[in-house]
């Protein structure tokens, strides 16, 4: 196995070549926060943006589920304008996202939870004003429910249910602001071809997909 040799915060980790600063920082029980990435995933989404590290030499921080390692880099993980990036991707999710934790079915088992708590982050965001979307909740599976308004639009769901079981019922609809995830022209889950393999609902590090 080829393996690399770099510093993330001062520690020395060894891993192997090719892989991620995410990835290699997670083994290491070195926390960054993340929402889209998957480590199988040959191009990463990098949509959520809050895996920013800093990478001694670079002028601007990276995203690090983007960034391969290398011998001799030097990462940090916690710099001001890392801090500053990551805490206004943060608010920006968490503006589009209730904070109902002890109704949500996610509740302790969070990714937003973890991000928060580990960074030490408010979960209503106190710079942004908060415009929750009111979408109608799709109840129609007899196994799991789709809540659109506490989904972070990370792709987790979508990548498992279409590039990797091959089952194309998810993907994004609409644009911009009124992006979500649902099935082709927005039908019910049920009336849509779902054959209950529930990785959606696995891979879903929020409330938004949970099973009944
Ligand atoms: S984990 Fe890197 S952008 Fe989402």
């Amino acid at each position: 196995m080829d393996t690399v040799s770099l510093t993330i915060n001062g520690k020395q980790i060894v891993t192997e070549k090719w892989k991620k600063i995410l990835w290699a920082a997670l083994d290491n029980g070195i926390f960054i926060p993340h929402l889209c990435a998957i480590e199988q995933r040959p191009l990463p989404f990098a949509a959520c943006r809050l895996c920013f590290v800093e990478i001694e030499g670079r002028d601007e921080p990276v995203t690090s589920c983007t960034e391969e390692v290398s011998d001799g880099m030097v990462v940090y993980t916690r710099t001001e304008s890392v801090l500053r990036l990551v805490r206004m991707g943060f608010e920006m999710i968490m503006s589009r996202h209730p904070v109902i934790c002890k109704d949500c079915p996610a509740n302790k088992n969070c990714a937003l939870q973890e991000i928060a708590q580990q960074m030490g982050f408010k979960l209503k965001p106190k710079r942004l004003l908060q415009i929750l979307p009111e979408l109608p909740v799709d109840d129609s599976h007899p196994l799991f429910t789709y809540n659109p308004n506490l989904c972070v639009l990370c792709g987790q769901c979508i990548y498992v249910c279409n590039e990797v079981l091959k089952k194309e019922v998810l993907d994004f609809n609409f644009r911009g602001f009124m992006t979500r995830v649902g099935t082709f022209q927005d039908r019910p889950l049920a009336d849509y071809g779902c054959d209950s393999c529930l990785k959606c609902v696995e891979v879903c590090p929020v409330g938004a997909l949970s099973i009944k």
